[in-house]
């Protein structure tokens, strides 16, 4: 891949019929490298593949003569009343997608409001661009640990002074998954990070995953959730979890949330869809902390079906950044607005008023 990286730079409303479609579109008009990069996965990308698909082995029960209408999707989580239960998963490198990067993903959740914005580490644009899109929207940070602790503070620092009321540490990424379409374009990111750039060896520009997965810490225990919560006194989320076991090891360890994710399929290839896992790390944590849910999340349904088997908080990646790409931060409110309209339909149809009738909803095994 070549300096000369040219993002879409176009800002418009998007008329989104499904999400799916948003994909085949933004290929037309995303660098080949960058696009690839965002919607691959690893491997045969069995498991990218499979996070979608598996929502279809759980059919929704409908309850009819339910007395509803206007359907309500607010909900919390911690101190935050939101108006939908989804928010932006974090995703490294939003400026591949188009050329406003973080700060246009920023401002397009700021004005659909009432959502929540998960920062990621490997932002290439810095706390203060993306704040200036986000306004007071609440966010979350995401943090790649450096090796040196010393350092881990000083992120810790900046993001807590950036606003974060919540931190989350990714750890099922301590290698990159084996991404054949980045291996295949030599994918490097063209610009750089400034929130780890103080840990790499450059600014992450000219840099593949891999080199800069390597400089960040790969030994992750669960002293670092210890660490993370002592030093920042936020709460901390175990994200990539995907075992009733890690769930509840990560609760003995003083963990405030468990993030049920197989980073979009781009880690292990060949684990179940995430939302196959769902259901029994949601029996082990038994409302004991929060649970946000990612992975796979395409329409209404998978959000429906996500939070009837326990998430009580659904992030949503990929859709996002290929609306980014398509409109803008004008996409990104296109694709939040999507997804609570097509919410609110399948509550409709569905016979579930509340957020808290969805959790309870039943779901049926199918073959
Ligand atoms: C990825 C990392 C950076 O999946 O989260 O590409």
């Amino acid at each position: 891949m070549t300096k000369e990286y040219k993002a879409p730079t176009e800002v418009k409303p998007l008329e989104i019929i499904n999400t799916i479609e948003l994909e085949f579109m933004a290929e037309e008009i995303v660098p080949t490298g960058g696009f690839n990069y965002m919607a691959g996965g690893s491997g045969d990308e069995f498991t990218l593949r499979r996070n979608v698909e598996c929502f279809n082995y759980k059919g929704i029960l409908p309850r009819v003569a339910a007395d509803v209408e206007f359907p309500d999707t607010s909900t919390n989580i911690f101190e935050h009343n939101l108006k939908v239960p989804f928010i932006m998963a974090p995703i490294a490198a939003h400026g591949l997608a188009h050329e406003s990067k973080e700060a246009g993903t920023a401002k397009g959740i700021a004005e659909f409001g009432g959502s929540l914005m998960s920062i990621s580490a490997y932002s290439g644009a810095s706390f203060d661009e993306i704040s200036a899109g986000l306004g007071n929207t609440p966010r979350w940070f995401q943090i790649y640990m450096s090796k040196d602790d010393e350092l881990n503070k000083n992120i810790l620092d900046e993001a807590k002074a950036d606003g974060a009321s919540a931190i989350i540490l990714t750890a099922d990424a301590t290698v990159s998954g084996n991404r054949d379409r980045d291996d295949k374009n030599k994918f490097v990111y063209p610009f750089g990070m400034p929130i780890v750039s103080r840990y790499l060896t450059g600014t992450g520009a000219d840099m593949s995953l891999n080199n800069i997965y390597g400089q960040s810490k790969q030994k992750i225990s669960l002293d670092d959730i210890r660490f993370i919560k002592e030093y920042s006194e936020l709460p901390v989320f175990l994200k990539g979890v995907q075992s009733p076991e890690d769930a509840l090891a990560a609760i003995g360890t003083g963990v405030d949330g468990i993030w049920v994710s197989n980073h979009g399929g781009r880690q292990l290839d060949g684990a179940p869809g995430s939302f196959e896992v769902l259901e029994e790390i949601a029996e082990a944590v038994a409302g004991l902390v929060p649970i946000v849910f990612d992975s796979g999340i395409r329409r209404g349904e998978h959000i429906f079906k996500a939070l009837a088997s326990g998430a009580d908080i659904v992030a949503i990646g990929r859709p996002v950044l290929f609306s980014l790409a398509l409109g803008g931060w004008q996409g990104v409110q296109s694709v939040f607005e999507y997804f609570e309209r097509d919410l609110k339909r399948v509550m409709q149809l569905a016979g579930t008023q509340t957020i808290a009738d969805v959790k309870k909803a039943r779901l049926k095994d199918l073959k």
